[in-house]
């Protein structure tokens, strides 16, 4: 599978989002990574579903959609009425799994489950036939700019394990304190969406800053 960079907007320029996100598209990136969080889920609030109607209208690449929330049920409908491409939420933010990624799908968009970092693999195995990636944090969810949890790289390894092995087709997405160096120890044990916020928008070329990071696939 390609490697895909995923600038994350929670750290971009809130005040000139237009620009920010022209400069990620002359950058190439391959999709944009939209961070929800109400300030329950997580520490933080950032921002919602208007926001993303207008990121919508904004651009033509991808979006992925990453809900920080309780009842993440409550947004899929307009998420999907929206046309936003892919939908993650947490494992630890509901008691229905299952039936919320067959919900996503349902409604047009790919479907994943994000983990938090303190949350072990085997908590999402009887959903990985079904989803269509899987979102490992390598932060502590609720804000950007923090940095990689290296425990995150044998989580990537024991998912790229049970792929193989049941010959399952999920991507791995990695967020979380993803610059040149930890982007590679990512590729090399099996993510193939990499979401990077602060290291991007600080860069002062963006586009060498996303060949870098997506160039360093060796396999
Ligand atoms: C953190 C968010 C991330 C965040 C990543 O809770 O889910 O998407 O924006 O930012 P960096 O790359 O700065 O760690
Ligand atoms: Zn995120």
């Amino acid at each position: 599978m390609e490697v895909k960079v995923l600038p994350s907007l929670l750290s971009a320029d809130f005040l000139n989002l237009r620009d920010d996100i022209v400069r990620m598209e002359s950058a190439q990136v391959d999709m944009f990574h939209l961070d929800v969080m109400d300030g329950q889920f997580v520490p933080n609030i950032s921002y919602g579903l208007p926001l993303i109607e207008a990121i919508r209208r904004g651009t033509d690449a991808p979006l992925d959609v990453h809900l920080m929330t309780e009842d993440p049920e409550q947004f899929i409908e307009t998420l999907g009425e929206i046309g936003v491409d892919m939908v993650s939420f947490h494992i630890e933010a509901t008691a229905h799994a299952h039936r919320l990624v067959k919900y996503i799908k349902a409604q047009g968009m790919r479907a994943g489950i994000a983990l938090n970092p303190q949350t072990p693999i085997i908590q999402v195995t009887h959903l990985l036939g079904d989803v269509d990636y899987v979102l490992i944090m390598t932060v502590n969810p609720g804000f950007g700019g923090q940095s990689f949890i290296d425990a995150g790289i044998d989580k990537i390894k024991e998912l790229s394990a049970i792929r193989s092995e049941k010959n399952l087709d999920f991507e791995i997405e990695v967020d979380g304190g993803i610059n040149d160096e930890t982007a590679k120890h990512c590729i090399d044990a099996g993510a193939t969406l990499l979401v990077s916020g602060s290291y991007l928008f600080k860069a002062r070329d963006a586009k060498e800053m996303v060949q870098l990071l997506r160039g360093q696939h060796e396999g």
